[in-house]
């Protein structure tokens, strides 16, 4: 793990990182879960007055995934949960603690990360739900990191579940061409002393909130102050909030390299929040990340809010594309207005890879452990 630095390279204030623990961090597996229905831009051109055309040059979005009948994130969440179980070759009982990054649960609660901790048979997990919609999974490998350093927990489940079709307008075309459902998991377990998390950069910038807004219902007791209940849809300022992600991210990465001594020179691949392409192009070109490094799937899926980043993650590992000892970069931004990166080395040999690919990455693990 990097060692504490209170200044980066142009002399700015960072915040401080854990300076060292006995315990070191890894992640050990990786699931990912979608619905089966499929909905393309040309099914959205029969809602809204919208093209195929627009929504490709403008997002890079092809289609999206959405739930149908009584499928809901807990279901997904669920799915991911057991893939990354089977990813890291382990047990339900085995996991301690649960962090379930959702905006749009099935319900307030019981919490997600409660019907999560039944259905895979934790029985001595504790855990919680935590909403910071598309920053959520990135937020929780940093918290998920902290409980494992303390020596408070040693196999953390983290999953980034949205159902967002459930919270779209769909007669509104600034947002209903966007998102798609989807769910990701991973699991972080502690190493006997080599970190192999190496920094994480974090950021709240709420005075932009309201760029990027979903109510709860908050219909007071009609016997004092009856009102008109609130929409319960997205709300995008798409422009404002694009600017602010290519203006923020960069420099969060940056620092999240530097605190880890590292360079874009020494990242294997960078997983960006899913959400436009023109997005990640933009930030690719501040930072000079070469198009082979970049890990891109949101023209099959959408921008899936927490979901994104372990379900293109899960994807890379399954295809052989990430191997053991690949330095990646990940980060998350949306409403919050929120953004947080991470820095960390993926180690594992997945358990469901097929043996001839599971006998070659293996020996890249060789040159880490
Ligand atoms: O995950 C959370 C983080 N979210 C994001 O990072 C999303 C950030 N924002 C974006 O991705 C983009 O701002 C959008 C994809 C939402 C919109 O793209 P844009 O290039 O910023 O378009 P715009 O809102 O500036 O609209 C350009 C034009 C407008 O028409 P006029 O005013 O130029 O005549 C819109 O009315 O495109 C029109 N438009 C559409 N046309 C066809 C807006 N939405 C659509 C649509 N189909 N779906």
């Amino acid at each position: 793990m990097a060692t504490e630095k209170t200044t980066d390279t142009n002399g700015k204030y960072k915040h401080p990182q854990l300076a060292s623990s006995p315990f070191g961090v890894e992640m050990i597996g990786i699931g990912s879960c979608v619905p089966d229905s499929v909905v393309t831009n040309d099914d959205i051109a029969t809602l809204v007055e919208t093209s195929n055309d627009w929504i490709v040059t403008r997002t890079g979005i092809e289609e999206r995934r959405v739930v149908s009948g009584d499928l809901g994130v807990a279901d997904l969440a669920i799915g991911a949960a057991r893939e990354a179980l089977l990813s890291a070759g382990i047990d339900g009982s085995e996991i301690d603690f649960i962090i379930c990054a959702t905006s749009t649960p099935d319900t307030i609660y019981p919490a997600t990360s409660c019907q999560v901790q039944n259905a895979i048979g934790a029985k001595n997990a504790a855990g919680f739900d935590m909403a910071l919609a598309c920053t959520g999974f990135a937020m929780g490998l940093v918290i998920a990191q902290q409980f494992i350093r303390t020596g408070m927990r040693k196999k953390v489940l983290v999953i980034g579940a949205d159902v967002h079709s459930h919270y779209t307008d769909w007669t509104d075309r600034n947002t209903c061409i966007l998102f798609g459902d989807g769910a990701g998991a991973a699991i972080l377990s502690a190493t006997e002393g080599t970190d192999y998390f190496h920094a994480n950069d974090l950021h709240l910038d709420g005075s932009k909130g309201m760029e990027l807004t979903l109510y709860t219902n908050t219909e007071n007791c009609p016997l004092v102050d009856p009102k008109t209940p609130v929409n319960t849809y997205v709300y995008m300022n798409g422009r404002e909030v694009f600017k602010f992600a290519v203006g923020v991210v960069p420099e969060s990465i940056r620092l999240v390299l530097d605190q880890a001594d590292m360079t874009m020179d020494d990242v294997d691949y960078v997983i960006l929040h899913q959400a436009n392409i023109r997005i990640m192009q933009a930030m690719s070109e501040k930072l000079g990340i070469p198009e082979e490094k970049l890990i891109v799937n949101l023209q099959r899926y959408g921008n899936t809010s927490a979901a994104t980043i372990p379900i293109a993650l899960n994807e890379a590992v399954l295809s052989g594309r990430i191997k053991p000892g690949d330095k990646l970069v990940t980060c998350g931004f949306g409403a919050g207005l929120a953004w947080v990166s991470n820095v960390f080395t993926w180690t594992h040999v997945d358990q469901r890879l097929p043996e001839d690919l599971k006998a070659k990455v293996s020996k890249n693990l060789e040159k880490v452990k």
